[in-house]
């Protein structure tokens, strides 16, 4: 049931200087950092991170978005955290995202302008959709040894 989850605070987020406040929206409701890098994407990386998505028309703009700079790239660890994360970063076109939301508070974009403009939406973060995806995602992102845990701080601290 305690689950870990990958986030990146995309490239539009570090150049906005959010990331701060986006990781704070995180940990505020008791999830735990486990792991925590920096690090700029490549072509080969990003095929391999968004592999579900590369023959999907919009990968071209996605590739080109999230290889533009570097992003943070985090595992949260936490009861149902998949489910949790995903709940605070809402849903991925932020015109539809509601308030409270990270997507719908701090960003505007819409399909409807993203497509006629050529580029991908700008959303600000990528988290794990599934359990499944985020066993393989953070596999990709971190090492074992890159990784630390928090169950004892859970068990004593928060659950
Ligand atoms: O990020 P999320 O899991 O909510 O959405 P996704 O369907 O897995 O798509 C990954 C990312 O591709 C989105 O967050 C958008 O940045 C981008 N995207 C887009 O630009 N246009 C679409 N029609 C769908 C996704
Ligand atoms: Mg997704």
């Amino acid at each position: 049931m305690i689950e870990r989850t990958l986030v990146l605070i995309k490239p539009d987020g570090v150049q906005r200087s959010l990331t701060g406040e986006l990781i704070q929206r995180f940990e505020r409701v008791g999830l735990k950092i486990v792991g925590m890098k920096m690090a700029w994407v490549d072509k080969a990386f990003s095929q391999k991170h968004y592999a579900a998505h590369v023959k999907k028309p919009f990968y071209a703009g996605l590739e080109k978005m999230i290889t533009e700079g570097p992003v943070i790239a985090m595992v949260f660890e936490g009861i149902h955290a998949v489910e949790l994360v995903r709940k605070i970063v809402g849903p991925t076109e932020p015109r539809k995202a509601p308030p409270g939301t990270i997507r719908g508070d701090y960003a505007q974009h819409s399909y409807e302008y993203a497509d006629k403009k050529g580029i991908a939406i700008k959303n600000l973060i990528h988290a794990s959709g599934t359990k499944d995806e985020a066993d393989v995602e953070v596999a990709l992102w971190f090492k074992n040894n890159e990784l630390h845990s928090y169950k004892t701080v859970h068990d004593v601290h928060v659950l």
